[in-house]
């Protein structure tokens, strides 16, 4: 009987099994029929895509956070920048630190030729007078292969060496070395030749479109949209070899400003001539020059020497007593601010024949007296300046 009931408990619950797994079935089922609902279906990718757009959505952002920094740091350099230009000129130009090519201040120093640039922030002192006449000295009484390089946008060296030579002027060739675009070697290449007047020198030409080059250049290094350092353009074309091989000196004449061909003439130079009028309005101002290179020369070119300071159209062959008086000035400058200022004793007066040839040619290769007497002594002391032996 035991036996029995136990038998009927078994098939109950197998019965009831089979039961619950009926209800299981048909849940299944159910779930089944909804995951199988279209609606669902589409639920299911319409979910998909947002978590597709909520990534893109994401990372348009991260690149949104980028630009936004890079923008901030942007105007905070326009600021500095703006803040600079409307301060001292010599102030943009330590906006950034010197970043020098390799080896720059060492090729600098074993540079066969010398380098010499001719300035003055006054015009009018005989900047590009003198350029050109000592061109033609080098050439003529030295022997030396000379380069002279036109870095005012004014174009009054090419004009006077050019016209001099009666050669046909084909526009600025200057940018192209101040923004790195050529080499030493193009240099050679396409340099002017003043053959057969000055036979040994030839002529990097410039003229009002450097101007536009030069603040396009400045304005791409102040905010920081340069590959390396635009100061040092012109000076690396200068001591690439084939520049090295080809010249004795090379001669910059500078603009009254300084704008980027100029910080690239005082970057390359050895040596700087400044030329001034003896008068109480001009030496002044060559104070104010060296007041200002000296802000920031120190970081770029600190192996540059003043070569002297040459007095240019004075009143007379002898300089008169007020002349004597502003010059003295320039001298009592020097010594309060350390400075090794050397004034040539041979000045250059104001001379009629000089005016006259203003722009046309170089009075150095026309007048026997001028190459004779005043340039044959100023150029000594120049020469004697920057470290050449004795005159032939
Ligand atoms: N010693 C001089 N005697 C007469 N005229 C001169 C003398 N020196 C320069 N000049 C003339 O003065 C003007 C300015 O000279 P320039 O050499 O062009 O100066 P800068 O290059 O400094 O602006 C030119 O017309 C030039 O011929
Ligand atoms: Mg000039």
């Amino acid at each position: 009987m035991f036996e029995a009931l136990q038998g009927m408990e078994t098939w109950q619950a197998v019965l009831g099994l089979i039961g619950s797994g009926t209800a299981i079935g048909v849940a299944y089922e159910k779930l089944f029929q909804r995951i199988k609902n279209p609606e669902i279906g589409a639920l299911q990718r319409s979910l998909d895509d947002s978590k597709k757009e909520l990534t893109d959505i994401r990372g348009t952002m991260a690149v949104c956070n980028a630009d936004r920094a890079q923008a901030q740091v942007k105007v905070k350099n326009f600021d500095t920048i703006r803040e600079a230009l409307f301060g001292e000129e010599d102030e943009l130009w330590r906006i950034h630190p010197a970043a020098p090519p390799a080896g720059y201040a060492e090729r600098l120093a074993n540079s066969k030729p010398k380098i010499i640039t001719i300035a003055n922030l006054k015009g009018g002192v005989g900047k590009t007078t003198l350029t050109a006449n000592l061109a033609a000295y080098f050439e003529q009484r030295w022997g030396k292969r000379v380069l002279a390089i036109d870095l005012d946008y004014q174009g009054s060296l090419s004009e006077t060496l050019l016209i001099a030579a009666g050669i046909d002027y084909g526009g600025s060739l200057v940018d192209d070395f101040i923004s790195g675009k050529k080499d030493g070697a193009e240099l050679l290449q396409v340099a002017k030749s003043l053959h057969p007047r000055m036979p040994n020198t030839q002529l990097i030409t410039s003229n009002y479109d450097l101007a536009r080059t030069e603040n396009r250049l400045m304005l791409n290094w102040l905010m920081k949209e340069t590959n390396g350092d635009v100061r040092f353009n012109l000076g690396e074309v200068l001591l690439h070899p084939a520049v090295q091989d080809r010249f004795d000196v090379i001669l910059i004449d500078g603009p009254p400003r300084l704008s980027t061909g100029a910080i690239n003439a005082l970057a390359c130079s050895h040596h700087l001539i400044i030329p001034t009028i003896p008068d109480a309005m001009s030496v002044p101002a060559v104070t104010r020059f060296l007041h200002s290179i000296g802000n920031f020369l120190p970081a770029l070119n600190p192996a540059l020497k003043l070569a002297g300071i040459a007095v240019n159209l004075a009143s007379s062959a002898t300089l008169k007593e007020k002349e004597i008086e502003s010059l003295s000035r320039l001298t009592d400058e020097f010594a309060m601010a350390g400075m090794n200022g050397h004034i040539y004793e041979q000045h250059i007066p104001r001379l009629a024949a000089l005016a006259n040839v203003a722009g046309r040619d170089v009075l150095y290769l026309k007048e026997r007296l001028f190459r004779e007497g005043t340039m044959e002594k100023l150029g000594a002391e120049v020469a004697k300046s920057i470290g050449f032996g004795v005159v032939k």
